[in-house]
């Protein structure tokens, strides 16, 4: 079994941020799950396929490459909430899930595990992981620092958006977004981003020590 760290939380919380700080301090492969959603939200709308057409969907998910993903095509918010829609599809995220465990399954050994974040990481995708990380922040923090990323003005609309989408990828029925029992949880609301990247190095690199893993980065 490889080394592997789960960072969930909803949209805004800081996972990609964390994440990618994780993936270069202990040299693991990290793979942002919410990317495969965008890209099958990519794919539907360039395709004109309904988002309740379930059989469909599940077509385009098999056409999701997870190493071939361009990110700035992926960055609205437009793609954000069709990926929401599409992500309650128990079929598609059979799919995707499936992707993402054969990603985990396949890394080069230049890496010594890897961090995924997302929804469901901790619960679903990879609830046997290492370090399990569930971050949290208040909506209109969130709301705040989504509209400061993407360069828009904030409204209360973003604000709306943000609750919407938390809503759906809550309430789901197929693995909704949730704390698993054994995450520990880091409420970002009041602390900034380095301290927070600081703070789950620390777990993180605890966890890889008592694996007795070399530390091969600076932790
Ligand atoms: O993390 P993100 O904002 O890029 O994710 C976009 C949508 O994809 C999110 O609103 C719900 C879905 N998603 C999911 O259902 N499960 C995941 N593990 C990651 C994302």
């Amino acid at each position: 079994m490889i080394f592997s760290v789960a960072i969930d939380g909803p949209a805004g919380a800081g996972k990609g941020t964390i994440a990618a700080f994780i993936s270069e301090r202990f040299q693991l492969k990290h793979l942002d799950t919410g990317l495969l959603y965008r890209e099958a939200a990519r794919l539907v709308i360039e395709n004109g396929v309904n988002v309740l057409d379930v059989v469909r969907l599940e077509e385009v998910a098999h056409k999701v490459d997870p190493h071939h993903i361009s990110q700035e095509l992926l960055r609205n918010e437009n793609i954000a909430s069709v990926a929401s829609q599409i992500a309650v599809v128990p079929s598609l995220r059979r799919v995707l899930t499936q992707m993402m465990r054969d990603f985990a399954n396949d890394i080069s050994p230049d890496y010594q595990g890897v961090v995924f974040d997302g929804r469901d990481v901790g619960t679903v995708i990879l609830p046997n992981a290492d370090v399990k990380i569930f971050l949290l922040a208040d909506p209109e923090v969130r709301a705040q620092r989504r509209a400061k990323e993407l360069n828009f003005t904030f409204t209360q609309t973003v604000l709306e958006e943000i609750k919407t989408r938390d809503a759906r990828d809550g309430n789901r029925q197929t693995a909704p977004m949730q704390i698993a029992e054994d995450a520990v949880i880091l409420d970002t609301t009041f602390l900034d981003i380095k301290s927070v990247c600081e703070k789950a190095a620390e777990i993180v690199k605890s966890a890889m020590q008592s694996k007795d893993l070399v530390l091969k980065a600076i932790g």
